[in-house]
């Protein structure tokens, strides 16, 4: 089982909390290269999914939105535990036995988090994977546009062993991201399976072991806080429409969303990219990102 070792933690003292958010069951933080850490807070339930998290996600979510400090997102658990997906009491069976527009209420909210808001969400976003990773933590791992994992965490699409089907939206993700003999392997057995295996079957981009998760993750993220924010949101959003649009609709739409960031850029990246290729002869871009000025 993965430990609760401190390096898989954000740093706490290099960290500035974001003014007015109220952080219970989520706690944000921004550290002072641009990394905005958002850590499911609620280590001895294994930081089970519950309206707490739902909500407070998507609060947090909205505010880091416009929060310039936050350049990159991470996402990840505190204590032993990345999430041991959806809490089934708090947000199964109390809800299940409410009101049923309260219970419509709460997985929307999850949707919108888990999935929507994640998939097209405006700062690129990472998965940090630091334990137990179960069912509806999936989304939230699925929903970062990258993911890096503890060897040793530990991940299981459990649901069929106590007799539900992967719902919300995980069955859909899982399909899109994994084969169809994997996807079906691990839905139709709920066996557990490490980090490394993730690794393998392309569910996460990257496993280290547990000492260096959290200098990975950064190094990952000051790649993407390299990169231009414009352009890099533009691509992710492109991947995402084109994989379900026809090949000339996408070849379309790639033109136009071209020309969109020629308009939206204010750092005119094509043309500096272009230029100290062509014509100061900085850099090569087969090998790295152009300069951004300052
Ligand atoms: N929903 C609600 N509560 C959960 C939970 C979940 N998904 N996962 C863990 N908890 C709670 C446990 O009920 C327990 O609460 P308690 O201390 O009040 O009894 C606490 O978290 C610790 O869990 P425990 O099972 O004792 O921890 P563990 O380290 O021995 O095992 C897991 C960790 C993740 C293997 C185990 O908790 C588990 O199987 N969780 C459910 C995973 C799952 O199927 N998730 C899919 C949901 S879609």
């Amino acid at each position: 089982m993965p430990s609760n070792h401190p390096k898989m933690q954000p740093p706490a003292d290099t960290t500035t909390l974001i003014d007015g958010l109220e952080q219970k069951d989520v706690v944000v933080s921004i550290d002072d290269e641009g990394i905005a850490w958002l850590r499911m807070n609620r280590p001895t339930k294994r930081n089970a999914i519950n309206p707490g998290i739902v909500f407070e996600m998507n609060e947090a979510l909205d505010a880091l939105e416009l929060d310039d400090r936050a350049k990159a997102i991470v996402i990840t658990g505190s204590g032993e535990a990345f999430s041991a997906g959806q809490d089934l009491k708090e947000y199964f069976r109390e809800p299940d036995s409410g009101h049923p527009m309260m219970r419509e209420r709460l997985h929307r909210a999850n949707a919108a988090w888990q999935w929507k808001r994640l998939m097209f969400y405006p700062k690129p976003t990472i998965a940090m994977v630091n334990g137990w990773c179960f069912g509806g933590a999936f989304q939230v791992l699925l929903g970062c546009d990258l993911a890096v994992a503890d060897e040793a965490a530990k991940f299981g699409l459990s649901e069929i062993n106590w007799g539900i089907i992967p719902a919300g939206i995980v069955t859909k993700s899982v399909a899109m991201a994994l084969s169809q003999r994997a996807a079906l392997y691990y839905i139709m057995t709920g066996e557990t399976f490490d980090g490394r295996r993730a690794e393998q079957i392309g569910l996460v981009n990257i496993a280290v072991p547990t000492d260096q998760l959290l200098e990975r993750t950064k190094v990952l993220a000051r790649t993407l806080i390299e990169r231009n924010p414009v352009v890099l949101r533009s691509a992710k959003v492109a991947y995402h429409h084109c994989r379900d649009m026809g090949w000339d609709a996408a070849y379309d739409y790639l033109a136009a969303k071209s020309d969109q960031n020629v308009v939206r850029d204010p750092e005119q990246g094509g043309q500096q990219g272009m230029k100290q290729f062509l014509d100061d002869k900085t850099f090569r871009p087969g090998l790295g990102a152009y300069k951004r000025s300052e």
